[in-house]
């Protein structure tokens, strides 16, 4: 049985698998791969691109998806192992995963971090409690650790826009933001460019550098592929010669050892980091700008940005669908 909750499920030759069915697929008229197939979709968080697309994949291919917002009409979910449940989580992850397994073809489950503890992050709880308890195939719609769907629908963007992610120089940026985010899109943004064999380039001020043990992961790719990743606190640095820019804001890597107001404090300190068209013009003359959205408008990226021909943040959304399509016809595969 197979399951999709990090990109070390793909692998760099299963990232190719994806992208190549992925693009392969799009533009033509949708055959009904998911005919008597049900995908379950688990909502710990809220959603509108991941919940619409992959609800739009299983009615379009002529299946079907049973939505549920835990909290929200589900009961509340405990993970931890041994829990004294006294509190407000009536069900455990050990009962509710193998039940839906039992009703479902497929399940998907929304997580994200807890924040603040990127240890923690790694250990990826909730949906490594899912992946532990399922009998059907599991798929990350984004978790504490990373957002893999996102990650190859953004490569297939820069494809379909490039031809080849071999060697394309392509830069991700910190953004500012009023509260701190968690790294999942980061660092699947990383991971999967490193697999596609990107020059990925990394900006962010210091103190918000991504876990090490994703930095090795990337790195292994990378040395796989013949891609490469550099660091920098250099904005400007990190543009020179990309293709393309993409922004995303991140919490700081040490934030337990911060107050609340302490991180505030620090995110305001960095709003220069805001990517503007004069961000933009420093990279190269034909540079894309890409964002997972949602996006605070002129808190992490200028209006000018957005809403410049070069913007594929559109497009990217779009790609959501044909990848998350390539990878339930993968999960349903032999
Ligand atoms: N990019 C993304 O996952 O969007 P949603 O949070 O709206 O699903």
């Amino acid at each position: 049985m197979k399951h999709l909750t990090h990109i070390r499920d793909l692998g760099p030759e299963g990232v190719e698998t994806i992208l190549a069915q992925a693009a392969a697929w799009k533009g033509k008229a949708p055959e009904p791969l998911f005919l008597g197939r049900i995908l379950g979709m688990v909502f710990f968080n809220p959603s509108l691109r991941t919940r619409a697309s992959f609800e739009s994949v299983m009615l379009r291919g002529s299946g079907n998806a049973i939505v549920m917002d835990v909290g929200s009409g589900v009961w509340k979910l405990e993970d931890r192992p041994g829990a004294v449940m006294n509190g407000d989580r009536a069900e455990h992850i050990k009962e509710a995963a193998p039940v839906l397994s039992r009703f479902v073809d497929m399940l998907g489950v929304r997580t994200f971090s807890a924040g603040g503890d990127d240890e923690q992050d790694e250990v990826d709880p909730v949906i490594s409690a899912f992946r532990r308890h399922v009998t059907v195939p599991l798929v990350s719609m984004e978790s504490a650790r990373e957002h893999p769907c996102q990650g190859l629908a953004d490569m297939l963007t820069l494809r379909e826009n490039f031809g080849s992610t071999k060697k394309l120089p392509v830069t991700l940026t910190w953004a500012p933001h009023i509260k701190p985010l968690p790294k999942a899109v980061p660092n699947s943004f990383l991971l999967t460019a490193a697999a596609a064999g990107c020059e990925v380039r990394v900006a962010h001020p210091p103190g918000f550098e991504l876990h090490p043990q994703v930095r090795a992961e990337a790195e292994a790719y990378a040395k796989a592929t013949g891609g490469s990743i550099t660091y920098t606190h250099d904005q400007a640095e990190a543009l020179a010669g990309s293709h393309a820019v993409y922004a995303k804001s991140w919490g700081p890597a040490t934030r337990s050892a911060h107050t609340a107001g302490d991180v505030s404090a620090l995110l305001a300190s960095h709003a220069d980091w805001m990517t503007t068209r004069k961000t933009l013009e420093q990279a190269a003359a034909d540079a894309l700008f890409l964002h997972c959205l949602p996006v605070r408008r002129n808190v992490e990226v200028a209006d000018d940005v957005l809403d410049h021909p070069s913007s594929r943040v559109i497009d990217g959304a779009e790609n959501r669908f044909h990848v998350q399509r390539s990878i339930l016809s993968w999960l349903l595969s032999a």
